[in-house]
């Protein structure tokens, strides 16, 4: 059976890899997540108050973007609506519940599109179709076809005013299970305005990698990582996306310490690629649109790794073949690159603790023959053995004064 090829757009977005996901409105302020309106069963004529301390004073969208390109990252996916119903763009009256009417007076979107411009990052407009306006939940018909039009509207105002986007990420269509929520419609009005633009719309936690509607370019796995997707005999090529939080909130959860640390984005990634999926890793900015300290820092640490790494990362296709525990290879044009995880460190036994290991390593099933290997942070080389089903790369580990969690190797093959 047959796999059909990524149309140029998708190809293009496989090769961002690893974005930054940005959950920002007005329940920002309360520093409990971005569903506390919901939780709390918060009226709109309280909640929405929170519209007259918006400020948005700390958001500085090219310094974001500035961080998200240090980190690594090629795209930065903002929420520019939630489902609390609060638009950070200027809906050109569709609503007066959007940030040029609250004390921010401003257009936050196109200043995020600006920004993103300026620092070589592509923008993609997350929009959630549940809306708690208009309980679109729970509406009765009528009213939901209504909010359907509004929905609509909305996105059409995104597509045509800020010039081209990286795609449109929509959240919400499960909160309506089995209800005609119009996708024919609003994607052919974003396929129209937006040729280039990536169509994703989140199946959410129940339907991981679920594929939707014909014209979606990009499956979610929300919160896990991504199982390979197989493609034989589809009638398009759909890519996969990883979404997670850096701790266990989308919006800023004050008092929430459950951070991941550098290693596990580093081990995500890769995980990620492993599946050739990418990476979209959350970060929720304080009440007027900062970026917390740890976030900023642990983004940046990770992208050092990221840097050392750029070339199979960015472009490596994940390559048909069985290696040992967690590791994999990836092919960028004609280079193979093999990822190594839990490798020891060797050295001084005194002050190290290890729990990984060094030697050899087998991969079976891989059509080329490799004849040598080297670590791409050091340049080291690493010897390879030929079995009669088998190669074996000789992996060495971290030299004391480096651990650098997951390891790439690039592979020198006879073709
Ligand atoms: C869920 C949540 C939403 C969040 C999204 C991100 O669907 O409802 O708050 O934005 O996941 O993937």
């Amino acid at each position: 059976m047959s796999i059909p090829l990524p149309e140029p757009r998708v190809a293009r977005f496989e090769r961002l890899a690893y974005g930054l996901f940005l959950h920002w409105g007005l329940y920002s302020q309360m520093g409990k997540g971005e569903w506390i309106m919901h939780r709390k069963a918060i009226p709109p004529a309280t909640y929405n108050g929170l519209k007259e301390s918006f400020t948005a004073a700390d958001f500085d969208a090219r310094a974001i973007a500035r961080m998200a390109r240090r980190a690594g990252m090629r795209y930065i996916t903002l929420t520019t609506r939630h489902h609390e119903g609060f638009s950070l763009y200027d809906t050109r009256g569709l609503s007066t519940f959007d940030a040029p009417h609250a004390p921010a007076g401003r257009d936050l979107v196109a200043e995020f599109v600006a920004g993103c411009r300026a620092e070589d990052i592509v923008p993609v407009f997350y929009h959630t179709t549940l809306d708690w306006q208009w309980d679109s939940a729970h509406c009765t018909e009528a009213r939901f076809r209504e909010y359907l039009d509004y929905l609509h509207a909305s996105v059409e105002v995104l597509c045509t005013h800020y010039g081209p986007i990286g795609g449109l990420w929509f959240d919400g269509n499960w909160s309506r299970p089995g209800a005609d929520w119009q996708e024919d419609r609003l994607y052919r009005l974003i396929r129209r305005l937006q040729p280039e633009a990536m169509i994703i719309n989140n199946t959410g936690l129940d339907a991981r990698g679920a594929t939707g509607h014909p014209l979606i370019d990009s499956v979610t796995f929300e919160q896990d990582l991504p199982k390979p997707l197989n493609r034989e005999g589809h009638a398009r090529y759909v890519s996969g996306e990883m979404c997670q939080t850096m701790n266990r909130h989308w919006g800023i959860g004050a008092n929430d310490f459950n951070y991941l640390s550098p290693a596990q984005l580093i081990q995500n990634l890769a995980a990620c690629r492993r599946a050739g999926a990418n990476y979209l890793l959350n970060v929720g900015p304080t009440a007027q649109g900062g970026i917390p300290d740890y976030e900023r820092a642990a983004l940046e640490r990770a992208g050092d790794w990221v840097r050392l790494h750029a070339r199979p990362l960015y472009d490596g296709q994940p390559v048909a073949c069985t290696c040992e525990g967690r590791d994999f290879v990836l092919r960028a044009g004609d280079e193979l690159y093999y990822v190594a995880f839990e490798l020891g460190q060797v050295g001084l036994e005194h002050v190290t603790v290890n729990s990984g290991r060094v030697g050899p390593r087998a991969i079976t099933g891989l059509s080329a023959e490799v004849k040598s290997a080297v670590w791409l942070d050091s340049g080291e080389e690493l010897a390879v053995t030929q079995e009669t089903d088998h190669q074996i790369i000789h992996c060495t580990g971290y030299p004391y004064g480096t651990d650098l969690v997951v390891r790439i190797a690039r592979l020198h093959t006879t073709g």
